[in-house]
């Protein structure tokens, strides 16, 4: 995507001190901003809610077998806009044949919750800065190692909105606002999946092994993005 195609250098990869440095505890105003969106703990690590799954639906693309939209049955929709099974078998399916068009989150690093460890989706996800700073590393299929900022100082090459492709992992973690961390750090951002998340189309890294296997030597220094 042209939002991180120019995005070239390096900037270092170095774990948050939340933890050694004792900041354990959300401010208040974060506590509220936690509060008010009515966020959970993400098993990924952060916060996250929710906010939108369209009621429409389409054909999965990821659906074993699907012809990926060049050819083949179009997608039916009932009175109800509910899709019709052609084959009703498959509602019991584990992967699903249809997917919602859509589905929108809020997603919040904290100082208590301040990494999304290493995984990947099969659909391209946008994400768009609310507030707040952090730090997105992302690993390619064929181990190219990319990072960025994600923050509001356009100038220093800082970035607001940025698509994540298909099937190339990532880890995101929180940087500090100022220049020590401190309680009051967070990164808040919304990330639209298209079509809509579903755990089918999710998967962790599963082991530093996996991890080797893509980036080699860099295996030593991305370590802790495993573990949220
Ligand atoms: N449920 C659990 N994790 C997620 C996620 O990342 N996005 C959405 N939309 N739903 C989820």
């Amino acid at each position: 995507s042209p939002t991180i195609d120019s995005i070239g250098g390096e900037v270092a990869i170095r774990k948050p001190e939340y933890v050694s440095r004792g900041i354990r505890q959300p401010s208040q105003s974060v506590q509220k901003l936690i509060h008010s969106l009515g966020l959970a703990k993400h098993q990924e690590g952060g916060y996250f809610k929710e906010t939108d799954r369209s009621p429409f639906y389409m054909e999965s693309p990821y659906y074993p077998g699907h012809n990926r939209g060049t050819e083949g049955e179009p997608l039916r929709l009932g009175k109800s806009q509910e899709p019709v099974l052609p084959y009703p078998e498959d509602a019991q399916k584990k992967i699903a044949p249809y997917r919602n068009t859509s589905t929108l989150i809020h997603y919040l690093l904290t100082c208590d919750a301040y990494m999304g460890r290493l995984h990947k989706n099969h659909s391209r996800i946008i994400h768009i800065l609310q507030k707040g700073r952090g730090q997105y590393v992302l690993v390619y299929p064929d181990g190219t190692v990319k990072s960025f900022i994600v923050g509001f100082d356009l100038e220093k090459g800082e970035v607001t909105q940025w698509v994540v492709p298909g099937e190339v992992y990532k880890a995101s973690f929180l940087l500090p606002l100022s220049e020590e961390p401190s309680a009051d750090d967070h990164l808040l951002i919304s990330e639209v999946v298209v079509p809509g998340f579903e755990f089918d189309d999710h998967r962790f890294m599963q082991s530093y092994n996996e991890l080797e296997a893509l980036v080699g030597e860099r295996a030593e220094e991305l370590k802790w993005l495993l573990e949220a």
